[in-house]
């Protein structure tokens, strides 16, 4: 399937200069959307994943129905103040602003296989960041999947020693 039919590209959004990628029109059509989840899975089935670990919000987009197709389980990493027992956190920086994630330090068990999911790879700042948590658990990252990959912020460099499935470049 095409999926670049199904991004709607929006200039200056939210940042005067930033060209976004938006997954709303994919996410809203039904074939699509499932296909995109399909290809997904195939891939992290081939990773022998135990658990699904994705970032607010747009990584639960991609990564719950993952999970649920694959009868795994899916945790979430959210912004600081959310989740409400004790966490692992992080500072981060990514394409248009720095944050605080965290992840609850039950979630994950050391050696457990971990595929991270969403929507989009800009600079790889918030997916460094959700390695990082996992890392800090003892969880062993397998791969990471992304909807979108923007190649100019070269966030690939980034995280090269992870191996990384995308459905689109641009
Ligand atoms: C966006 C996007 C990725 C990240 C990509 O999330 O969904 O998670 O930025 O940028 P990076 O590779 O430079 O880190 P955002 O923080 O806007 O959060 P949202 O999904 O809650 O909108
Ligand atoms: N689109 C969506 N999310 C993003 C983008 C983008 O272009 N850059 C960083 N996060």
């Amino acid at each position: 399937m095409n999926y670049k039919e199904y991004i709607s590209i929006v200039e200056n959004f939210p940042k005067e200069g930033i060209v976004f990628k938006d997954i709303t029109p994919l996410m809203q059509n039904g074939e699509a959307y499932k296909a995109a989840i399909e290809d997904i899975a195939v891939y992290t089935r081939q990773k022998n994943a135990d658990v699904i670990v994705g970032p607010e919000a747009r990584g639960f987009v991609v990564g719950c129905p993952v999970a649920y197709a694959l009868d795994l389980g899916f945790v979430p990493v959210r912004k600081q103040g959310k989740l409400p027992r004790e966490v692992v956190k992080v500072d981060y920086g990514k394409e248009y602003g720095k944050d605080v994630l965290t992840l609850h330090k039950d979630a994950i068990k050391p050696g457990q296989k971990v595929v991270i999911t969403d929507d989009l790879l800009a600079t790889g700042g918030t997916i460094e960041a959700t390695i990082d948590l996992v890392e800090q658990l003892g969880g062993v990252v397998v791969g990471l999947v992304f909807m979108i990959e923007l190649t100019n912020l070269k966030g690939r460099e980034k995280l090269k020693n992870y191996d990384i499935f995308t459905l689109m470049q641009y």
